[in-house]
C-alpha cells in the first residue's frame, strides 16, 4: 500500500472572513474547529501515514492550549506557516518523512469532505502521480473593470474550479517547490504545471466548498449535512437497501 502524507494548511491570515474572535480554521462548525473536520477524514485512513498541520506563529500559543493534548494523542505534526500560502507549504514539506510515497495538500477552510472524493483523487495520483479535485465551471464569467462595469465575459468552456485535495508524488512536489523561487502559487498543481508535469482531474462537488466569508461558514453546515453517506462495508443488515422507514 502507497504510503500518504497530508498537509492541513492553516497558517493564513483569514482577512475576508472578518472576525475578531478566530481565523476561520479555529472557528466553530457543528461543535468542533474547522481545521478538525478538514483534518479528522485523513486521520481515518490507513494509508495515510502523517498529517503535518500549518498554523499561523501567532496562533501558536492559542492553539497549543485549546489543541495541544488532541494532537499529540492523534499524532499530527504542527509547524508555523509563512506569508504566502505556498511558503507555509513548504515549511510543512520539509517536515514530510522520507518513506512516504505521496503528498496530499488540503485547505484546512474546507471542511467539507467526503471519504470516497478522498479516494478518488488518492487512486488517480497513483496512476498519474498528479491529481486534484476540480469542479466545472457552471456560471458565466465577467472579468469587471476598475469602475464595476463589465470589461468581457469570459468562455467558460473547458474551465475548472481547483479544490483541495491535491495529491502528488512526493519528489515531484518537491521538485516543483524547489524551483519556484519567489512565485506566488495560490495552488500546488500551479507549481507541479510550471514543472511541465501533467496534473489528473477529478471532478469533485460544489459541497466541497472552501470558507471564505463569515456566511460561508452558516453554508458550510448545511454542506456537513449534504456530504454523501459512507458506503457501509460491513455485513449487511437485511434492511440495509431497504426504502421502508421514508
Ligand atoms: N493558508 C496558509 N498560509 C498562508 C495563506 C493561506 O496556510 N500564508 C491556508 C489558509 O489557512 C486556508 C488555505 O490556505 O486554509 C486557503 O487560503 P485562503 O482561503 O486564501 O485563506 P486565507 O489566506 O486565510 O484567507 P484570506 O485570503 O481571506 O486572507
Ligand atoms: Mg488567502
Amino acid at each position: 500500500m502507497a504510503k500518504f502524507a497530508v498537509i492541513v494548511a492553516a497558517a493564513g491570515s483569514s482577512s475576508r472572513f472578518k472576525n475578531q474572535n478566530y481565523k476561520k480554521p479555529f472557528a466553530p462548525l457543528a461543535n468542533k474547529a474547522v481545521w478538525l473536520h478538514s483534518a479528522e477524514k485523513f486521520l481515518a485512513r490507513d494509508d495515510v501515514k502523517q498529517v503535518v498541520l500549518v498554523i499561523g506563529a501567532d496562533d501558536r500559543e492559542d492553539f497549543n492550549f485549546k489543541f495541544g493534548a488532541n494532537v499529540a494523542i492523534m499524532g499530527i505534526d504542527v509547524v508555523e506557516g509563512g506569508v504566502h500560502r505556498a511558503d507555509s507549504i513548504q515549511r510543512a514539506l520539509a517536515r514530510v518523512k522520507p518513506d512516504i510515497d505521496f503528498v496530499a495538500v488540503h485547505d484546512a477552510a474546507r471542511p467539507c469532505l467526503a471519504d470516497e472524493w478522498i479516494t478518488q483523487v488518492f487512486n488517480a495520483a497513483e496512476k498519474s502521480d498528479a491529481a486534484i479535485l476540480a469542479i466545472p465551471v457552471s456560471g458565466t464569467l465577467k472579468r469587471v473593470a476598475a469602475d464595476h462595469t463589465i470589461a468581457e465575459t469570459v468562455a467558460r468552456d473547458n474551465l475548472w474550479e481547483a479544490q483541495t485535495p491535491q495529491v502528488f508524488r512526493r519528489q515531484l512536489l518537491m521538485e516543483a517547490y524547489s524551483k519556484r523561487a519567489d512565485f506566488h502559487a495560490t495552488d500546488d498543481a500551479q507549481l507541479v504545471e510550471r514543472v511541465g508535469h501533467a496534473v489528473t482531474i477529478v471532478p469533485g462537488s460544489p459541497i466541497n466548498m472552501k470558507i471564505t466569508t463569515r456566511e460561508d461558514l452558516r453554508l458550510a453546515e448545511k454542506a456537513l449535512a449534504a456530504l454523501p453517506k459512507p458506503k457501509f462495508t460491513g455485513p449487511a443488515h437485511p434492511f440495509a437497501d431497504d426504502d421502508m422507514w421514508r
